[in-house]
């Protein structure tokens, strides 16, 4: 992490977030990426005075939650707003100032744990459930398979409740 390492690839600026739009931005950074992981780069190697050929690879991303969002293509708010327990998410909703809660949290816990079966200082409820299974990549490309991304001024304001998709990522025109 010393700043000798790192390298500004890509300055968004603006004074609001890209949203779904980040995707244009990033456009000229994937064609890198792609070009770095198929072709390589001839590449200086100064302690040995030749060149090699460098691959890159996208290993992971850093972000916060609705940073998330953008660069995944999934809603992280709501009904769906976990990625992990995803159609299974716990969200409940409060009526009388409409926001959004989440509960399920003990199916997290082993499967003998007390808190599972400690109705009283719960939602009265016992707990049986295992965690939710995290979808697969498998899965995730065969929903996103006949995505259309719409951009800019054409991204649909209404949500769609019934997908926890905003889009199919950028991040997914890479090679896997
Ligand atoms: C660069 O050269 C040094 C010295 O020969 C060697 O140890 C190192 O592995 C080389 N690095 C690459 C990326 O080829
Ligand atoms: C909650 O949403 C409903 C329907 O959109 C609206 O009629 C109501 O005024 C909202 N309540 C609050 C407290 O914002
Ligand atoms: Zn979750």
């Amino acid at each position: 992490m010393k700043s000798e390492f790192l390298m500004l690839s890509l300055l968004i600026l603006g004074p609001a977030s890209p949203g779904n739009d980040i995707d244009v931005y990033l456009q000229p950074l994937i064609e890198e990426l792609k070009d770095l992981w198929c072709n390589r780069l001839d590449t200086d190697n100064a302690t040995k005075k030749e060149t090699f050929k460098m691959y890159a690879t996208l290993r992971s991303t850093t972000s916060d939650f609705p940073g998330y969002a953008m660069l995944s293509g999934y809603s992280t708010k709501g009904k769906f707003a976990c990625p992990y327990c995803h159609y299974e998410t716990g969200h409940r909703f409060l009526s009388n100032n409409n926001k959004s809660f989440y509960m399920a949290h003990r199916r997290f816990l082993d499967a003998d744990h007390p808190w599972r079966y400690d109705t009283k200082a719960f939602d009265r409820e016992t707990e049986e459930r295992a965690a939710p299974e995290p979808l697969t990549g498998f899965e995730i490309e065969e929903l996103l398979k006949d995505w259309k991304n719409n951009f800019g001024k054409l991204q649909p304001k209404k949500k769609n409740d019934g997908c926890p998709w905003r889009k199919s990522s950028i991040f997914h025109t890479l090679v896997y």
